[in-house]
């Protein structure tokens, strides 16, 4: 009997080692992914940044790993601020997002010369200005844009379309409004421009229309108030494979586009080409993570459906139940087996919609066999909660064939520490 080897690493024997649920984590793919992001963009075009989208996975060891890597890292709260000063990630390679900061959040930056300030709203700039002015410091903001870009992707993860919550609204009136605002404003020094369009995509035609719509803009506050656009921050957004045919694509499908669409429309408007700047998260960590479950019990309803139960679910990964998204799994203690059954996935959650996998085609399982989910690095960990008051799992990373343990498994008496 062979076992599913992840990482280099026995998937059985380390889900004896940790316990189950328990997810894993391969820091040399991540450092892969970095690397790709330093060869292909970084040392490939002058002139541009990459920041990893943290909220896809943030752990103080994964701000560890993105400091060394080299890369910056976009934050989108005071928590995830929180974690990268815990590791002493430097300030000025951190952006701070988000479409509600509240004036604490905005204090904990400025005061911590965080990068930029991505503005979402107009009403941002006043919260930014303050803060500027407590702190005697100049922040440095981009303007975070809607495009009115529809990109091709589940509902819930469009971000550039008119109707969004996210961004400034692409019309003169906001526009105008916003720069009037700013000429005003003693402690904020305006950069230039974001945009973020959607996440999980696969074509790179929405990520350069929205630029084309950008530089458009570049063009348009240059002319009316003088103002040279040195940023241009495209965001994230390049899909992985989960299951199915859609196969992850190299960085350099989406960035060499990107900078050639920047480079060609500012040149066609006499503009000067911006720093560009990208934002991946779920590229860099989906496909490094697996979970690890133990299997319990198994339903088969004659002529109906075979439900095998793990011991997570939708508490460690609300994909499926938010998304509808896919997974593939491998039973790791029989990963040399045929597939001869197909069985429908089941969390242990009290909610029927809490199903990782439908119909997956498996050998024949039995409880205390072990069920590896696959691309769980990126959104898993990060959305996980205690529904049904389950504690969160452990995360382990690997590097170089060796396992180390770099979130403990939450106990009971972590689930009611803080209540009263
Ligand atoms: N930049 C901004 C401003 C973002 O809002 C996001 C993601 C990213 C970058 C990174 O996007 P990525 O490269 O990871 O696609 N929970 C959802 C994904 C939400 C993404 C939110 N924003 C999921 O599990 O699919």
């Amino acid at each position: 009997m062979s076992n599913l080897i992840f990482a280099g690493m026995d998937t059985v024997e380390l889900a004896k080692k940790y316990g189950t649920p328990l997810y894993l984590m391969s820091e040399d793919l991540i450092n892969d992914r970095c690397k790709e992001i330093r060869d292909d963009f970084l040392n490939k075009h002058p002139n541009t940044e990459a920041f990893y989208a943290s909220k896809a996975f943030l752990t103080k060891e994964m701000a560890r790993i993105i400091k060394r890597e080299g890369l910056g890292m976009d934050v989108v709260s005071g928590g995830e601020l929180y974690t990268a000063l815990e590791v002493d990630f430097p300030m000025d390679r951190v952006i701070f997002h988000g479409n509600n900061k509240s004036i604490e959040e905005i204090e904990m930056a400025v005061k911590n010369d965080v990068g930029r300030i991505i503005v979402d709203n107009i009403g941002e700039l006043d919260l930014v200005e303050s803060a500027g002015y407590k702190y005697k410091k100049i922040v440095k903001i981009l303007f975070r844009i809607s495009p009115g870009v529809d990109s091709d992707t589940h509902k819930y993860i469009q971000t550039g379309q008119v109707d969004s919550k996210f961004g400034i609204p692409l019309n003169k009136k906001s526009i105008e409004k916003g720069m009037e605002k700013l000429s005003e404003m003693k402690n904020i020094q305006l950069l230039g421009f974001h945009s973020h369009i959607g996440s999980q995509l696969f074509d790179n035609q929405s990520h350069l229309k929205s630029i084309q719509i950008i530089v458009k803009l570049m063009k348009d506050v240059k002319d009316k108030f003088g103002f040279v656009t040195k940023e241009l921050n495209t965001g994230g957004g390049y899909g992985i494979r989960y299951a199915g045919d859609e196969n992850r694509r190299p960085l350099a499908y989406f960035t060499d586009e990107i900078v050639k669409e920047v480079e060609k429309s500012t040149k066609e408007y006499g503009l000067e080409r911006p720093t560009i700047t990208i934002e991946p998260g779920r590229w860099i960590v989906a496909e490094a993570g697996i979970t690890l479950y133990t299997i319990g019990s198994i339903k088969e309803i004659e002529g109906v459906r075979t439900y095998v139960s793990v011991d997570g679910g939708m508490a460690d990964n609300p994909r499926p139940s938010l998304y509808q998204a896919e997974y593939e799994a491998i039973v790791a203690n029989k990963a040399d087996k045929s597939p001869t059954e197909v069985a429908t996935i089941a969390g242990k959650c009290c909610e029927s919609g809490d199903i990782l996998i439908w119909d997956l085609k498996i050998p024949q399982v039995e409880a205390g066999d072990i069920l590896a989910v696959l691309a769980t690095g990126a959104y898993n960990y990060s959305m996980a909660s205690n529904y049904n008051k389950l504690p969160r799992p452990a995360v382990v990373m690997i590097r170089d064939g060796q396992d180390r343990l770099i979130v403990r498994r939450e106990t009971y008496a972590d689930l009611v520490k803080n209540q009263i």
